[in-house]
């Protein structure tokens, strides 16, 4: 028994490290900063998710011409004339580069839902994305990924580093640690988001963010519109540039933070 436990707690204790090695850490140097520009053309990846839904409606909203790039078109029941629905595998290099051509900042909200099954999706569909970034000169990024990520390993709860990490998520935040590494190691203007877990709450507005959200005890909910309005935010603000900040409801963290008007 006292074996089975050691093992076990090894076993947490590895992903945790991995995790934690493997994302993004505060004090990615920054080498310069971003030249101000203005961004008006914003392609979403990931539009027809939860939040790739929240990040095209409010950045219609907000005024911006957006792309929307997904693999199916009447997932995203919305017409507006600043918008332009793309579609395309963020898999396939050829089509991400056709739809990052012309933008001024993308915003991933890029996943998977199958929990169990090994997948590359976001670090090959990150690494594409990258490129074609490179390439046509697009420098913002602004990419949502996951408490429990680099140096944030542990702020998403107890449950979630001792079960829920090492059993459900582990196969699934293998790829995800990987695509923070990636975007870290690019000389583009990212900003990476990390929020706990997901709801469909509506937007409040109530949120803080920075590098000290999320709590190594409980477990924080936020819903995605306020993820995505953060999101939006990193578009014209050089705060976080080259950085992961946690986003977590105003209620539950204290202090440290910064936090939305
Ligand atoms: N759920 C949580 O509690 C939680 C917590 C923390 C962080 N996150 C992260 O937050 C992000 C957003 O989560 P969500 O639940 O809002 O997203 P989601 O509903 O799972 O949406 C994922 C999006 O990625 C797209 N996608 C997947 N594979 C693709 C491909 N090969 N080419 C193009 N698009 C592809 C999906 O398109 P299809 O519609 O075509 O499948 C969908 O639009 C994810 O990265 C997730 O891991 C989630």
């Amino acid at each position: 028994m006292k074996l089975l436990l050691f093992c076990y707690l090894l076993y947490v204790g590895l992903v945790a490290a991995i995790m934690r090695a493997r994302g993004v850490h505060a004090a990615t140097p920054s080498p310069r900063s971003a030249a101000p520009g203005t961004i008006r053309r914003v392609l979403v990846i990931g539009a027809t998710g939860g939040t790739g839904r929240e990040l095209v409606k409010q950045a219609l909203e907000r005024g911006y011409e957006v792309t929307a790039f997904v693999r199916t078109p009447a997932k995203l029941a919305l017409t507006h004339p600043q918008l332009k629905i793309v579609r395309g595998d963020v898999l396939d290099a050829a089509a991400v580069q056709a739809a990052v051509a012309g933008q001024d900042a993308v915003v991933s909200a890029l996943g998977h839902r199958r929990l169990f099954v090994p997948s590359r999706v976001q670090t090959e569909g990150m690494r594409n994305v990258l490129q074609a970034m490179e390439q046509h000169h697009v420098r913002r990024l602004v990419c949502v990924t996951a408490l429990g990520l680099g140096d944030s390993v542990g702020k998403l709860g107890l449950l979630a580093t001792l079960l829920v990490y090492p059993f459900i998520l582990a196969i699934y935040f293998w790829d995800k640690s990987q695509q923070e590494q990636l975007i870290g190691a690019s000389e583009l203007d990212w900003v990476i988001v990390r929020p706990g877990v997901l709801t469909d709450a509506p937007k409040s507005r109530s949120y803080r963010h920075g590098h000290h959200v999320g709590s190594y005890l409980s477990m924080s909910r936020i819903g995605r519109a306020d993820v995505a309005d953060f999101m939006l935010n990193q578009l014209n603000d050089d705060t976080y540039l080259r950085q992961a900040p946690g986003i977590a409801p105003q209620q539950i963290e204290r202090a440290e933070s910064g936090s939305h008007p």
